[in-house]
């Protein structure tokens, strides 16, 4: 357990409505004060952490990963993920069930907890699956699995198709006051498509599918969600059109969360046509690399990258609270899963090692203020699971264990797959500059990434 005393920087902690500079006294692993800055004097046994001209947060928390393990340890395992989520800047991530054998039992999810406490460097609160083997046909014992410790209950990587499904989900969900999170993908739309529907899409020849494939399933489960009073989270939302319906149902009281992917924000299906597409603007804030060639299966993605006009109404979700949470989806697969023609190649981004980065060039684009970013990194994910029943520290409490990230928002990188740590080095940014990276994240009031070498 550390003494450290994190000195000058700037401390974003948008829960306790903090963007100021403060030192950060940490004692015996917890938050002893924050104080004005220059006024903690180090005592002997103290690390001195200088952060002037840095951004002090509470650790980020991932509502959504795949970390593979059990049964696809050679795409991911547990001990990679984990580390690979600290040198993302998080320290909590919620693990998606779609593992082999799927998460549908308590031995399961007690399983994923044990892996987790055996071999991870941060906190992991498994999902466990809506249906068994995620086959979508029969429930699992929700209020079980909410008693072995599942945050919530998802079929991810697969849509809760049938409504009746759903609507027992939902009405199950409610006895344990946990979320159901779907995968929003209507099965007939989507059907052999693998990008967006669109000219991008016919002029690649690749069957693409359209918004509504989202947007029908979204607004079903708030149908569902307001017929039965339950809890929908819906998971990585990438369309215009389920931004406005999510908008109105909170309006009008709805029990509906959200999430968005930093790829769904940044990047658009231009990606696809490979570095010609910058002759097609608008690809997004991040210029589309030279070696990216078309049909690179690193654009792959489900749901897939979509339009400016989608990203641009994403954006406005997260400003204005409609989104709560961004969340990674971190998809990492083996390169040869990844090896073959668009249509065949797995859907997914690695996305842990990026996120920051990417997410950074809203803020550096003016799209996005640094603390209402940070916001949907903590506050936003941290009050969800708060509402679970999950005390899991979003906000600097004294007294309390410290998760917390030193960010440097100017800082320029290159994305370098071979350096990532997660063993999925499936991502479409390899050699794209970033400006904005993480040098330092603390779980539990512990060092679990130092990268403070990387600022030179
Ligand atoms: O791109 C994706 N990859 N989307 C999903 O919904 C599932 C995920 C995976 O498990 O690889």
């Amino acid at each position: 357990m550390g003494n450290y005393v994190i000195r000058g920087g700037r401390v974003i902690d948008p829960a306790a409505g903090l963007d100021r500079p403060l030192d950060l006294v940490i004692e015996g692993g917890r938050l002893k004060a924050l104080a004005e800055p220059g006024t903690a004097m180090p005592s002997a046994g103290f690390e001195v952490i200088d952060a002037a001209g840095l951004v002090v947060t509470p650790g980020f928390i991932d509502l959504h990963a795949h970390l593979r393990e059990p049964g696809h340890e050679h795409k991911e395992t547990i001990a990679t993920g984990t580390r690979a989520a600290a040198r993302g800047g998080f320290t909590t991530v919620c693990a998606m069930p779609n593992t082999d054998p799927p998460i549908d039992t308590p031995e399961r999810v007690a399983y994923v907890y044990q892996r987790a406490r055996e071999t991870g460097v941060i906190r992991v609160l498994p999902i466990a699956c809506v249906s068994r083997g995620q086959a979508g046909q029969e429930l699992t014992d929700l209020v079980e699995l909410a008693g072995a410790g599942a945050f919530g209950f998802s079929d991810d990587g697969r849509p809760v198709y049938d409504g009746r499904l759903m609507r027992r989900a939902l009405e199950y969900g409610l006895l344990t006051g946990r979320p159901v999170i779907d995968h929003c993908e209507e099965p007939g739309l989507a059907e052999g498509a693998s990008v967006n529907e669109g000219p991008v899409a016919g002029r690649l020849g690749l069957r693409g599918m359209p918004a509504a494939a989202e947007e029908i399933p979204v607004a079903r489960n708030i149908a569902l969600a307001e017929l039965t009073g339950g809890w929908v989270h819906l998971a990585h939302l990438s369309a215009r059109g389920s931004v406005e319906l999510v908008r109105a149902a909170k309006r009008r009281g709805v029990r509906v969360t959200a999430e968005v992917c930093p790829h769904h924000l940044a990047l658009t299906d231009r990606w696809l046509l490979g570095a010609e597409g910058n002759a097609h603007p608008p690809v997004g804030t991040v210029p589309i690399p030279e070696s990216l060639g078309p049909y690179d299966t690193r654009t792959k993605v489900n749901p897939p990258l979509r339009t400016w006009s989608d990203c641009l109404a994403l954006i406005e979700g997260v400003r204005d609270g409609t989104i709560d949470v961004i969340a990674t989806d971190h998809a990492p697969h083996h390169w040869l899963d990844k090896a073959c023609e668009y249509g065949q190649a797995a859907f997914g981004i690695s996305g842990l090692e990026t996120a920051f980065g990417l997410l950074m060039t809203l803020v550096h684009a003016d799209l996005l203020d640094l603390t209402t970013l940070v916001g949907r990194l903590t506050a936003g994910p941290g009050r969800i699971l708060e509402e679970a029943g999950f005390r899991v520290p979003y906000t600097f409490r004294p007294g309390e264990p410290v998760d917390l990230v030193v960010l440097d928002p100017d800082v320029t990188w290159v994305v370098r797959p071979e350096e990532f740590v997660s063993l999925g080095k499936n991502t479409p940014l390899e050699g794209v500059t970033l400006r904005g990276r993480v040098l330092l994240t603390i779980f539990d009031g512990k060092v679990v990434f130092d990268g403070r070498g990387l600022r030179a």
